[in-house]
């Protein structure tokens, strides 16, 4: 299958924090792999910039480690990437002093896009911003591109976008929610906006609720002590999760367009209903030695979560009355994130009492086995009069659209748009605020309530509360498998 894919400018990208975990591990194998595809033009430049002191050669030597570490050997062609190691550079930076920026300054050339990814810690926003400014080395074109976590709530949120807002206008500004590059994450789009089929349905009159899911097998691992400060409410629901309900909940939008998208889903979240204390459970994963949320986080009194479900409510005339359950989780039993619209009952059966009716679920996966499933009532094959069942018309991307479907990572996707200057799959600063105004007082709530996350099992589906939160409302969590 040949992609058709929108051609980029040629580029200078500077990688703030280049020698990092992530830098390592996404942002340069990534870019790899669009210069494998063709998609990166001659003539453009990725400079890694760190505190480190090495020269570009070592730089070179580090990424090409970093391709083997991180790619499949089939994809690692000799001559490619030493084509790829060609277009790199490296300058040791003092991201809050003088050093290094005079360097940097030089090695940027006139008339090609210019973008500055800052993968460090969110405290060095400010002051990077301040430098690629006041030296002249970011120009009105230029592009600033922010990782999570972006504040640890309102307030610090505010601080860091007012502190970017000094030196760049919004539309130079990419804030990155990796789930947003996401292939499958992107198809929820396509699915309720390039169909007829759904909208008419999708509302609170035809959808009983909405559960979304991420469920992860590994735990804080080392990421403890982060981890700890952080908790799955804010590492995974102000972000990651809040963009997939709004994708899910949101108006059309009157175009696939950066303020077009990002103007209804700010509309959702604040739409949200405060949480009542009763409709969030939290949770933390026990199990002996090294499985062990305490163990890892190294705080034998922690009181974060590594497992939230919560009950949402979304204030709107579409949705007045369809409850959205969210749950998230680390050390459970499977990989598995997906998102299932659950249906309401037919109005009346013309099929008798006898026939058990089961409703029509919509469940788009989102990883692993990338695809749709549509469980719908069908008749029984063979005699014995009109017996119902109900069957899952299920379709894997894999294998609908070949064995060579070659899904990108996130990150790849998410960069070409930056080089594009495209920023519908970023948050913008009101989107970030939004949410963070909504889990403030959560989090606040949590904080009053004082009490411990419950327990779970490490391999579980979770807390005992988590199942109760729908058993409640005589509902069922879909299996986590
Ligand atoms: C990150 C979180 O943003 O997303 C991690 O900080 C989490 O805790 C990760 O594991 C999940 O991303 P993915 O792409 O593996 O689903």
């Amino acid at each position: 299958m040949v992609a058709r894919v929108i051609p980029v400018d040629c580029f200078d990208l500077v990688i703030f924090g280049a020698t990092g975990d992530l830098s390592r591990r996404k942002i340069l194998p990534g870019l790899y792999r669009r210069w494998k595809e063709g998609q990166i033009p001659e003539g453009s430049r990725i400079v890694g910039a760190a505190r480190s002191e090495m020269d570009s050669d070592a730089f070179r030597a580090m990424v090409g480690d970093a391709l083997s570490e991180f790619l499949p050997e089939r994809e690692l062609l000799p001559e490619t990437v030493a084509g790829f190691l060609d277009m790199l550079d490296y300058v040791t930076i003092d991201a809050r002093g003088d050093a290094g920026w005079p360097d940097l300054a030089n090695l940027m050339r006139a008339g090609k896009v210019r973008a500055f990814y800052l993968s460090v810690a969110p405290a060095l926003f400010g002051d990077i911003a301040k430098r690629l400014k006041e030296r002249g080395i970011a120009d009105r074109d230029s592009r600033i591109v922010v990782e999570k976590p972006f504040g640890k709530d309102l307030e610090t949120a505010r601080a860091l976008n007012a502190s970017l807002a000094s030196y760049f206008n919004e539309d130079q500004i990419y804030r990155i929610d990796h789930y947003l590059g996401k292939e499958t994450v992107q198809n929820l789009m396509a699915v309720r906006f390039a169909n007829i089929l759904f909208e008419p349905l999708w509302n609170a009159q035809y959808v009983d609720h909405v559960q979304i899911t991420v469920a992860e097998t590994v735990g804080v691992g080392g990421r403890g002590e982060y981890y700890d400060n952080s908790g799955a409410i804010r590492d995974m629901v102000q972000n990651h999760m809040m963009q997939l309900l709004c994708l899910i909940a949101m108006e059309p939008p009157s175009r696939f367009d950066p303020d077009a998208m990002r103007d209804e889903k700010l509309k959702v979240i604040r739409a949200l209903d405060p949480v009542a204390p009763s409709e969030v459970v939290r949770g933390q994963y026990r199990g002996k030695d090294d499985d062990d949320y305490l163990t890892q986080a190294g705080n034998p009194d922690s009181r974060t979560e590594s497992f939230v479900a919560m009950k949402l409510h979304i204030s709107n005339w579409r949705w007045k009355g369809t409850p959205f359950y969210l749950r998230t989780g680390k050390r459970l039993r499977a990989r598995a994130s997906e998102i299932a619209i659950t249906f309401k009952e037919p109005p009346h059966s013309i099929f008798g009492e006898s026939n058990q009716w089961r409703e029509n679920v919509l469940v788009i996966r989102l990883q692993p086995d990338e695809g749709m499933d549509l469980r719908v009532m069908i008749k029984e094959p063979g005699p014995g009069g009109m017996r119902l069942k109900d069957v899952a018309l299920d379709m894997s991307f894999a294998e609908a659209l070949g064995d060579d479907l070659d899904i990108p990572d996130a990150y790849e996707r998410l960069i070409m748009d930056v080089i594009r200057g495209n920023q519908t799959l970023f948050m913008r600063g009101d989107e970030v605020e939004a949410a963070w105004a909504w889990v403030d007082p959560v989090l606040e709530m949590m904080e009053a309530r004082g009490d411990k996350p419950e327990s779970y099992e490490p391999g579980s589906a979770g807390p005992e509360g988590s199942l109760m939160l729908m058993h409640r409302d005589d509902r069922r969590w879909r299996e986590i498998k």
